[in-house]
Order: C-alpha cells, then structure tokens, then sequence
C-alpha cells in the first residue's frame, strides 16, 4: 500500500492501533476512498458520507471533578461533515436507552468497566450521557448502519460504536502528551495555546487538535480524523481541526482536579 502524503504514511505506521474489533461488518478493501477528500456524495458501507470527518472528543472536567485525576475522560465520537457542521439524532428507532443492558449481553464487561471509570458523565448519570452520544452521534455514522452487517443481530453496531470510541480514546492519551511537554494541571501556571497544540500534535500524527476553553481554562480536546473504509475497522488519519479554538493565545489555566 503507498499513500502520496507524508501524514498517510505516519497514520499507515500507527494503523494496527485502530484494526478491527467487528467480525460482521461487510468487508472493505485497500481502494477506499478517504472521506472528506471526494467529490462523491454516495455514502456507502466503506464510505463515511455526510459525515466524513471522525471527531473523537475528551473533557478535562474540574468543578466538578470526573474521572481519574492523571487522564482526560472521554466525551464521545462525532461525524463531522467535513466543514464544523454536523448531522444528529439520524435514527430515533435506535436512540436505545439501555446501552449497559446493550453491553452486558454481548458479554462486554471490561469494556463497560472501563467506561464507567474513562466515559463519566459530570453529574454522575453515565447511562444517560452514553444514551446522548450514541443517539446523537453514533447513530449519523453511515457506515456503521446495520444494512452494512453481514448476519446483523440486534443492537450489535452499538457495542461496536463503544468499542471503537474507546480504543481511538486510548491511543490519544492527553494527560500523557501534555504532561511529556511540561504542560500539567497547576492553580498557579498558565500555558500558551501554541505550547499546547505543539505537545498534542504529537500524538495525531503532527496534525493540531481543537482546544476548547472556559472562562480561559482548559476543559476540551477534540482530535479530527479522516477514515478509509468503515468507522469500526477502517483507516483512521488524522487530519486538522475543523473549529477555531475557543482558547485565549496565551494565559491559559489548565486546573488540577480536586480527587
Ligand atoms: C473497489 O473495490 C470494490 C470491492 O472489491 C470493487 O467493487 C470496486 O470496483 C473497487 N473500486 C475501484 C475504484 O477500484
Ligand atoms: C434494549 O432496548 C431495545 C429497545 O427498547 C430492546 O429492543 C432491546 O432488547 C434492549 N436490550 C436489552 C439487552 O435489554
Ligand atoms: C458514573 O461513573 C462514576 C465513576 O465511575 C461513578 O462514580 C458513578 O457512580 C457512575 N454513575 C452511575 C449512575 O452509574
Ligand atoms: C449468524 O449469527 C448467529 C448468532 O447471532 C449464529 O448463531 C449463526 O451461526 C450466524 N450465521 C452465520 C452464517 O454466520
Ligand atoms: C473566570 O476567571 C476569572 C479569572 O481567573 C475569575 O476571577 C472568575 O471568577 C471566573 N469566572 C467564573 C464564572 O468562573
């Protein structure tokens, strides 16, 4: 396989990270096309159409404070269509609600363990923060619709969609990036914006991440993919943000959490 650019060739090296996890998605093969980058408006199984670009989102949650005190803690995965807006709500015939219920009968327990210490929601109702991601966002993913399964049971794109959100949260630990640059929480510090997109762009292949702040304080990443092929099994490559960051250039406060 050769990709023209430098980023395709980067993203090929780091590609095992993100191989299947679905036995039964129809199969794509190497001659997909990246979405975003087509004039083609004909979404297909192995074509992420309208929403082409892949947004996998993370919340630094400070007041009041979720998740473990040296991780971000992940928000979700958002089809983009490759402009900063973006469809929802696509299918209410499966906007479930009982997405642990969902888990726990495809036998998915580490994954929903995981979740409930990395995919907390701020006021304690994981179940309903999981239900709004998916119903929102997980259900506008064309190529995880269920005509794209091959012997389809039941629900079986949502613990796909899970999966996958946790699998891309793992390999883009922001904690880690920052903190390899010297960028960690403090109440007294404050960092440049530059500073901060410099440290993440080392972990999405040299592309910048969208930062989002309140009241100037860090509270948000979200790193922009491309995919070739499905949103389970396919390429993901990551590509710049499609949103300005909501941060002040410089003076930024990046808050310790209180647990
Ligand atoms: C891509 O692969 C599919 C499935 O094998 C095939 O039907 C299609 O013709 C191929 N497209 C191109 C442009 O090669
Ligand atoms: C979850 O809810 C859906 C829709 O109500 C239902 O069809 C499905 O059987 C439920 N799954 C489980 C495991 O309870
Ligand atoms: C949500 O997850 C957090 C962190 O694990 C946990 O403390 C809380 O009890 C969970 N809430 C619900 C409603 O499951
Ligand atoms: C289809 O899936 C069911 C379980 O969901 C399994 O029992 C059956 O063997 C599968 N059939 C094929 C052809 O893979
Ligand atoms: C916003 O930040 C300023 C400066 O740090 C602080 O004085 C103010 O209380 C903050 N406002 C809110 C609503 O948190």
């Amino acid at each position: 396989m050769f990709y023209a650019t430098s980023a395709g060739v980067l993203a090929l090296a780091t590609a095992q990270f993100f191989t299947g996890v679905s036995a039964n998605l129809k199969t794509c093969t190497n001659n997909n096309t990246l979405s975003c980058h087509s004039s083609s408006k004909a979404p297909t199984c192995c074509y992420n159409y309208p929403g082409g670009a892949l947004l996998q989102t993370q919340f630094w949650d400070t007041d009041p404070s979720t998740g473990p005190s040296d991780s971000w803690t992940i928000h979700g995965l958002w089809p983009d269509n490759c402009d900063g807006t973006y469809e929802s709500s696509c299918d209410s015939s499966r906007a479930y609600t009982n997405i642990t219920e969902i888990l726990k009968e495809q036998g998915r327990t580490s994954l929903l363990s995981y979740m409930d210490q990395y995919w907390v929601d701020i006021d304690g109702d994981n179940e309903s923060f999981w239900a709004h991601e998916w119903g929102k966002h997980g259900t506008c993913i064309n190529t995880i619709d269920p005509s794209c399964y091959t012997n389809y049971s039941a629900q079986e794109e949502v613990g796909d969609f899970f999966q996958k959100v946790v699998d891309l949260f793992k390999s883009l630990d922001t904690y880690k990036a920052l903190s390899a640059a010297g960028i960690t929480p403090s109440s007294s510090k404050t960092y440049t914006l530059s500073a901060i997109e410099a440290a993440l762009s080392k972990v999405h292949d040299g592309s910048q991440a969208y930062l989002g702040c309140d009241n100037g304080s860090l509270n948000q990443v979200w790193y922009f993919f491309n995919v070739r092929g499905n949103a389970i099994d396919g390429q993901y490559d990551a590509s710049a943000p499609l949103t300005k960051s909501s941060c002040p250039s410089s003076g930024i406060k990046y808050a310790p959490k209180s647990n």
